[in-house]
């Protein structure tokens, strides 16, 4: 099978590694346009975005991750929220939050841009709240890292499509 979007989901890389180049922030509202146009159960489109372009922010975020050269050579992060007040089922939302990410990560290569979903960061996930200023209520889903590749090469792998298959009655 073969079609536009299709095959940018079978090409889409993590990527991380990036240029020093800036991501402009109308490019960065599409990414999260992208993300915002993701189902969510009852349409409660329960997601909230902060955009980090800020170097010394970036830094401290850095510091709060075992990955921090990602999170310090990615020009931009977008940090993934739920918003309490909107939620009403913590799987459904959580969910819907994973299909927001998965949009922003395939508009983010459709724009010539790569990006790498970080979420061993949510550990500290309290600490990355006061960092970025944000009341409670907030529940981080992830960090999108953000840039220009500075190599389009990755691979990844998967297991057979049989190995996950359970019945085909
Ligand atoms: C929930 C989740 C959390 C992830 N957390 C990290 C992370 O903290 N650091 C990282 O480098 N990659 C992280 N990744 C990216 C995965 O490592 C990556 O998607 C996987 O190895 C497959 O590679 P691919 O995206 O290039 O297909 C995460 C992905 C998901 C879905």
């Amino acid at each position: 099978m073969s079609s536009p979007v299709y095959d940018a989901i079978l090409k889409r890389r993590s990527i991380r590694e990036f240029t020093g180049q800036q991501v402009d922030l109308p490019l960065l509202r599409e990414i999260i346009t992208a993300g915002i146009w993701a189902p969510s159960g009852l349409n409660n489109q329960p997601w909230r975005f902060v955009i980090v372009r800020d170097p010394e922010l970036r830094a401290q975020l850095a510091q709060q991750t075992h990955y921090s050269h990602i999170v310090l050579a990615a020009p931009a992060l977008i940090a993934v929220y739920l918003d309490g007040s909107v939620v009403y089922d913590p799987c459904k939302d959580a969910q819907s939050a994973g299909a927001c990410i998965q949009n922003m990560l395939l508009a983010t290569e459709s724009l010539g841009l790569g990006a790498v979903w970080l979420g061993q960061i949510l550990k500290n996930k309290d600490a990355v709240r006061r960092i970025l200023d944000l009341p409670e209520g907030l529940e981080l889903m992830a960090v999108i890292a953000v840039g220009h590749p500075s190599r389009r090469d990755q691979q990844s792998r998967r297991k057979p499509l049989a190995d996950f298959i359970l019945k085909e009655i």
